[in-house]
């Protein structure tokens, strides 16, 4: 594709979004929406990727830094045809094909593109228009036809007559022109007196009149073609996009118990005899291994699972490593930097936060372990809490090989646990435990035989009489 140059349009105000955040910057499947044209034509491997962007796209350059595109400014949004036209320098003297994309129609795949491509070299046209016959058109350009069913022109909503409106074949907004000829060409479309804008669907009218050859290819699938302005389309768009990955997982040999409720971002991907329950969010650049279960409800974001990995309902996982045989949840909290070496178990209502918990140990219940390294086969207790802060910094909590941690136990960092040491259950531990020792961090009980009667005694005389309301 050495002779083609794409120049993807994203300069206009996307008002229809009723957004503080530029309209392409939305998210889709976790990529904003400009990373797909923009990936798609680099996809195609074209020579040159010119992006049109307005005055205030510190965003849009920021979203796409890394990728090989040319930002060209549009200094106001004055129509589709005059952002073209801001590219003529960046363009003067090309002559091959100039592919022109919206920055808004996340659905087209490469092989419609490519399809446009070589029908307009094999045409020999100086522009052709990818068209699509759609159910509901409200919104496109119409394309009109004559009498034999040659292009006539296309009418923008905003100017269509009653009938025109009818029209159920639209422009998908995706155009090859010939580069020599698309700039003084651009120069003549005229300014829309409706919207005051010049619109870059005039070309044709502009092309036709001088009798050049205008040529239309009719998009196969017209899902593809679907142009995002409100939010209710980049939903629709949503829809489409997820059912795209869930296909190919499900080809890939992965089960989704129920495609309709799995929210699986576009990089996402997940190994063979993967069980994937409803309800499931997977965001981000998550890798997920073979034969790994993951129950209701649980999100994951850019985290690593190996294989055999069991996430249990409920949990919330980001930014974190998970090796094979590991079982986290119901309802845990992997915060960022969590690491979980072979077959260790993080169980119910746990938190772990920039944390290894090493081979074969066990979090199972209610506890807290941030900023803490915990050898292999530890037991850490129910309700046991790593004090990492003290209000003004955070301490590291070592805990090596071996130890058992008792019960709602109390490490308060920087602190070390020796190997094979035990904690016992309900101990505030403030100084480091050597290896193989007892620890006891808490008050010795008192009992006192028989005084359960006479404590009843004394609390019955104290308290208040009993009233019927009770
Ligand atoms: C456009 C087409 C319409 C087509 C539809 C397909 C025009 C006038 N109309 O309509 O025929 O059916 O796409 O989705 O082209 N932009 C700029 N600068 C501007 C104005 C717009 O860069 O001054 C960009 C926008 O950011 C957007 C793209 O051009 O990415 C299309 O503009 P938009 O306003 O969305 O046009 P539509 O009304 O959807
Ligand atoms: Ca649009």
């Amino acid at each position: 594709m050495h002779d083609v140059c794409a120049v993807i349009l994203a300069a206009g105000e996307g008002t229809r979004m009723r957004s503080r955040i530029p309209k392409v910057l939305h998210p889709l499947l976790g990529r904003p929406l400009i990373s797909y044209p923009v990936d798609l034509c680099l996809g195609l491997g074209v020579k040159r990727v010119l992006l049109l962007v307005g005055p205030r796209a510190e965003g849009v350059r920021q979203a796409l830094a890394g990728r090989p595109v040319e930002f060209v400014e549009q200094p106001e949004p004055r129509g589709t045809a005059d952002a073209v036209l801001q590219t003529e320098m960046a363009l003067a003297g090309f002559r091959g094909t100039v592919l022109v994309l919206g920055g808004d129609t996340p659905l087209l795949t490469e092989s419609t593109v490519a399809g446009l491509l070589d029908a307009h070299r094999a045409a020999r046209a100086v522009a052709t228009v990818l068209t699509a016959r759609v159910e509901d058109p409200a919104g496109y350009g119409r394309i009109l036809r004559d009498r034999r069913s040659a292009l006539r022109r296309i009418v923008e909503e905003v100017e269509a007559t009653a009938k025109e409106k009818g029209v159920r074949e639209v422009n998908t907004g995706c155009y090859g022109f010939a580069g020599a000829a698309l700039f003084p060409a651009l120069k003549r479309v005229p300014v829309s007196p409706v919207k005051g804008e010049s619109f870059l669907p005039g070309l044709v009218e502009v092309f036709l009149r001088q009798r050049r050859r205008v040529h239309t290819v009719e998009a196969s699938d017209s899902t593809e073609v679907l142009g995002v302005n409100t939010r209710a389309e980049l939903a629709q768009a949503a829809v489409v996009l997820r059912q795209r990955v869930h296909e190919r997982l499900m080809a890939e040999g992965v089960t989704l118990l129920d495609p309709a409720t799995a929210y699986i971002d576009a990089a996402v991907t997940i190994g063979p005899d993967t069980v994937i329950y409803p309800g499931v969010i997977l965001q981000g650049a998550t890798t997920i291994g073979a034969g790994c279960v993951i129950y209701g409800h649980c999100r994951i974001q850019n985290s690593h699972l190996a294989d055999a990995v069991t996430i249990l309902d409920g949990s919330v996982i980001s930014e974190s490593e998970i090796a094979e045989g590991c079982v986290v949840g119901p309802y845990a909290h992997l915060r960022p930097h969590s690491r979980l070496r072979s077959k260790a178990k993080v169980g119910n209502f746990c938190e772990v936060k920039k944390a290894v918990i090493g081979a074969g140990s066990k979090v199972p219940h209610l506890a807290y372990v941030g900023d803490a390294t915990i050898g292999e086969n530890v037991n850490v207790g129910a309700g046991t809490i790593t004090c990492n802060y003290d209000g003004f910094a955070k301490h590291q909590t070592v805990i090596e090989d071996e130890v058992f941690v008792g019960s709602n136990a109390n490490l308060v960092a920087p602190i070390t646990i020796g190997r094979g040491a035990i904690i016992a259950a309900g101990s505030t531990i403030t100084e480091a435990v050597p290896p193989d020792a007892v620890a006891f961090g808490r008050a010795p009980q008192v009992t006192k035989e028989g005084r359960a009667k006479a404590t009843r005694q004394k609390r019955q005389a104290m308290a208040p009489p009993k009233s019927d309301e009770d």
